[in-house]
């Protein structure tokens, strides 16, 4: 495949983050409504991705205004380390785009404690007894002390990373048993993994698993696959557990043996037989795009070879399909799926969708 397209699509992000930039400022955006972003709080579990997509672009071109804005993003999602009731496992996304990257970038003291501190956090949500990471605060009525869900193995890396930032293997080792967990509890044996698992939160016992953004209990949600097989890549990339790296090609190759010919799945990968017109979900392809990139640099030979190529045609379906309108939303990617059940950004672009559509267009111009 010539570059020509991956060119063009690079183009096109910066133009677009140049010019959003401009209208949202140090803000966070969600998914579109009408092509209009949804704005959120600076502890919302997507909080990260603006001041990681700025930071993506800002390593690219330079423009000291992207660094400011990214910097002033930072500086609110670091007061709600004071929010504690409010917090929950996706300071993972939230301080790994946003604090570690601003360390990376500025050596900047602060961030990188703030970084830890929120480490320590997301350590503290350990259950020894079941030895699950929490996901959330309860919602309500709802009882989440004893949930888990597949999307933490994304929130895992803030923990590898702060073990190697203190050289204490501390959070390492909880996060290996989280994703030990999920090896045992969460795949279910055909590649696909469940979004939500119960235990009880005394005994440690599993009490069942949930549908969660899924269409069933024992479906197989497109986003919370790609989560699945990024996370244990990254999992791999720390520790170096070829189980975890085994669990990440069974999950790519359930995500690319069920997509649909123009290589962006539905938003579940186990619908009904007469959902044809179900929304397809783009961030799931970004996400997984990105994390079969990352399979490919950690495999090397004719094996990586094979994940790129994976990669390289979901992007450039992505490009050419998907981003095809995009003048009219504020977002790059079109067609994303946030939570169909509860009709939240259905056919919408969603922030993540964008952060890791250009994440892999990066990964991939450099490959
Ligand atoms: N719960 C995070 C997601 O929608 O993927």
């Amino acid at each position: 495949m010539d570059n020509v397209w991956l060119e063009k699509a690079w183009e096109q992000v910066v133009d677009k983050i140049e010019q959003t930039s401009h209208t949202f400022g140090a803000a966070f955006p969600n998914g579109t409504e009408h092509g209009r972003f949804v704005m959120t709080s600076a502890h919302d579990w997507v909080a990260g991705f603006w001041p990681g997509l700025l930071w993506l672009v800002y390593s690219e071109t330079k423009n000291e205004r992207l660094q400011t804005l990214a910097v002033a993003c930072e500086e609110q999602i670091s007061q709600t380390l004071w929010e504690f009731e409010h917090l929950h496992h996706d300071v993972g996304f939230m301080f790994g785009l946003s604090s570690i990257k601003q360390y990376e970038h500025l050596e900047d003291e602060a961030a990188k404690r703030h970084a830890l501190m929120a480490a320590s956090l997301l350590a503290g949500r350990f259950n020894p007894a079941g030895s699950f990471i929490r996901a959330w605060p309860n919602w309500g009525n709802e009882d989440h002390s004893g949930w888990a869900i597949i999307d933490c193995m994304m929130n895992l890396p803030l923990l590898y990373w702060a073990s190697e930032v203190i050289a204490d293997p501390r959070y390492r080792h909880i996060a290996e048993l989280h994703a030990d967990m999920v090896l045992k509890e969460f795949m279910q044996g055909d590649g696909s993994v469940h979004h939500i698992v119960a235990f009880d939160p005394e005994t440690g016992a599993r009490v069942e698993a949930l549908a969660g953004q899924g269409y069933a209990a024992d479906s197989a949600w497109s986003r919370g696959a790609a989560w699945a097989l990024y996370g244990f890549a990254l999992s791999y990339k720390y520790t170096g557990k070829e189980t975890y790296l085994e669990a990440a090609k069974q999950v790519a190759q359930f995500f690319l043996a069920n997509l649909p010919a123009d290589k962006v799945p539905y938003w579940d990968f186990r619908l009904p037989k007469d959902s044809d017109d179900m929304p397809r979900d783009s961030s799931a392809a970004a996400i997984a795009a990105s994390g079969l990139l990352e399979i490919a640099s950690l495999v090397g030979t004719d094996e990586g070879l094979r994940y790129k190529q994976a990669a390289e045609e979901i992007l450039f379906s992505l490009f050419h399909n998907y981003t095809e309108g995009q003048e009219e939303s504020q977002g790059l990617l079109l067609h994303g799926t946030g939570y169909f059940m509860k009709d939240i950004h259905v056919d919408a672009s969603l922030i993540y969708g964008d952060y890791y559509y250009v994440e892999a267009l990066l990964k991939l111009k450099y490959a």
